[in-house]
């Protein structure tokens, strides 16, 4: 839409939420709040972009540094919405248009209801269109006062009459503005209410007593509309956005044992048949492929899975890669750039870091396995380490295919261990070891004969 521009606050304290993080970097489902709300502005292809930032407006802008086109207001001191929308004059007072309005701690807002809420502002001409929701518990928003069935005003919970705290239809913070007439009407806003601030809803009071047209929409599904003050008010956005997510999978073909405790975050994706035991968290960019097993506790971020990928019990996952039919954990931790080539097996207590275990490999029991390149077939015992850090760098291992690590391993990176090779258990490894041999790194075993009677010999 190229006469669309869209401003979005972000700019107040979040006093409620009792923070030194801004609130709307507190996250939903994994992202900033304010990351949801951007998204949803992009749908409609806007010609502008503004997000007013204020308190620690640093952070927020770091915050949506990935952003393309989005431009910064500094509204500093913050007195109000209304005293926020006005900075963005020096930007947009020249400009002609409609200017849709977001709060950046509304999340959940829909972009097709933001399209019908433009749609009714151009067909009613109106100098002001304000979304609208009928709910049960209207304790904290602006309330709605209609006379002859037309708005005349929003009154904000502090300054309500107690009848006018009894309607149940609320502002949700979102408006759509003519900009010929915003920026004069913006300025006559005065701070004479509970807060004493500039209240961007008194526009309607303004519009109205100059006799302009002012439009509401109304929309029945209030959840998408919910605000973000309180932490509480965080978790039951959270947990709307958790379910509709499972519902999705669900609806998709993934079995999910306990949704009340599966969080998977909404960029997820997850194949048909896979079954998601109670307490997983999936998060980020993940991707699980089809007929995979997560069992209880497992929390796997920005992972990749292929097909039939088992894994057990909690195992923390993150930045890693899984081929299909592998079996990981219980207990394993896959850092980033763990590799786990086809039907390989990762044990408990097994930690791999920068590493590739090839096909039909296993590491089954305590190993650390990191900067190595382990081929197809090898067989790596309990308790085996790749000494990869010598306190400066980070030194590779290389071992080759069907090659058996017995168990209580050191290999002294540098190091490769050839094709076919066997190491014998508690070798220290510091020298390559040939293809087809045995390396054995160890200190003879003396038995001295008779040794412990001796040592209890009574004493004279
Ligand atoms: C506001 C509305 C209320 C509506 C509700 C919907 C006002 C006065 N009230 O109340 O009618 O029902 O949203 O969610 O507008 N902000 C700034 N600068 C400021 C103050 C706030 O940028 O000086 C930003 C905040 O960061 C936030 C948004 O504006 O993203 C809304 O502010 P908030 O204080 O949460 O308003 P509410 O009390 O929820
Ligand atoms: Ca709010």
């Amino acid at each position: 839409m190229p006469d669309l521009h869209v401003v979005i606050l972000a700019a107040g304290k979040g006093t409620r939420i009792k923070s030194s993080l801004p609130k709307v970097l507190h996250r939903v489902a994994g992202r900033p709040m304010l990351h949801y709300v951007l998204r949803t502005a992009a749908l409609l292809s806007p010609h502008t972009v503004i997000v007013v930032v204020g308190y620690l407006a640093e952070s927020v802008r770091r915050a949506l540094s990935d952003a393309p086109n989005v431009q910064f207001v500094v509204q500093e001191p913050q007195l109000g919405t209304g005293h926020a929308l006005l900075q963005t004059a020096p930007v947009l007072e020249q400009l002609a248009g409609t200017l849709l309005l977001l709060s950046g701690d509304v999340p959940l807002l829909r972009g097709d209801t933001l399209e019908r809420l433009i749609q009714t502002h151009e067909s009613s001409r109106s100098a002001a269109t304000i979304l609208t929701a009928q709910v049960q518990q209207p304790y904290g928003y602006g309330r709605i006062v209609r006379t002859d069935g037309r708005i005349s005003k929003i009154v904000e919970e502090g300054d309500a009459s107690p009848a006018e705290r009894q309607i149940k239809e609320v502002n949700a913070g979102i408006y759509v503005f003519d900009l010929t007439s915003l920026f004069p009407a913006l300025r006559s806003l005065g701070t004479q209410n509970a807060q004493g601030e500039y209240y961007l809803p008194d526009l309607v009071r303004i519009y109205r007593r100059q006799q302009r047209v002012v439009e509401t929409m109304t929309l029945q599904r209030p959840d998408e509309v919910r605000g973000i003050n309180s932490r509480s008010e965080l978790a039951e956005v959270n947990r709307i956005v958790r379910q509709k997510k499972n519902e999705e999978l669900m609806a998709a073909g993934v079995t999910i044992e306990d949704p009340t405790t599966t969080y998977v975050d909404p960029d997820v994706r997850v194949g048909p048949d896979t079954v998601i035991h109670p307490g997983v968290h999936l998060e980020g960019r993940t991707r699980v492929g089809a007929a995979c097993e997560i069992h209880a506790g497992v929390r796997i971020v920005d992972s990749v899975l292929e097909d039939r990928v088992t894994v057990k019990n909690f195992c923390v996952i993150q930045e890693a890669r899984i081929a299909s039919g592998a079996i990981i954990g219980p207990f394993a931790h896959l850092r980033p750039d763990a590799d786990i080539r086809q039907n390989a097996r990762v044990g408990n207590f097994v930690e791999l870091k920068k590493s590739v275990l090839g096909p039909g490999s296993k590491a089954n029991h305590l190993a650390y396995l990191g900067n190595a390149t382990i081929g197809s077939n090898v067989n790596i015992g309990a308790g085996t380490i790749t000494c990869n850090y010598d306190g400066v760098q980070k030194h590779p291992t290389i071992i080759e295919d069907d090659a058996f690590i017995g168990s209580d391993t050191q290999l002294i990176a540098p190091v490769t261990v050839g094709r076919g090779a066997y190491i014998a258990a508690g070798s220290s490894i510091t020298d390559d070891v040939p293809a087809g041999a045995l390396g054995i790194a160890r200190g003879q075993q003396v038995n001295k004969e008779g040794w412990v009677a001796g040592k209890k010999k009574p004493r004279a």
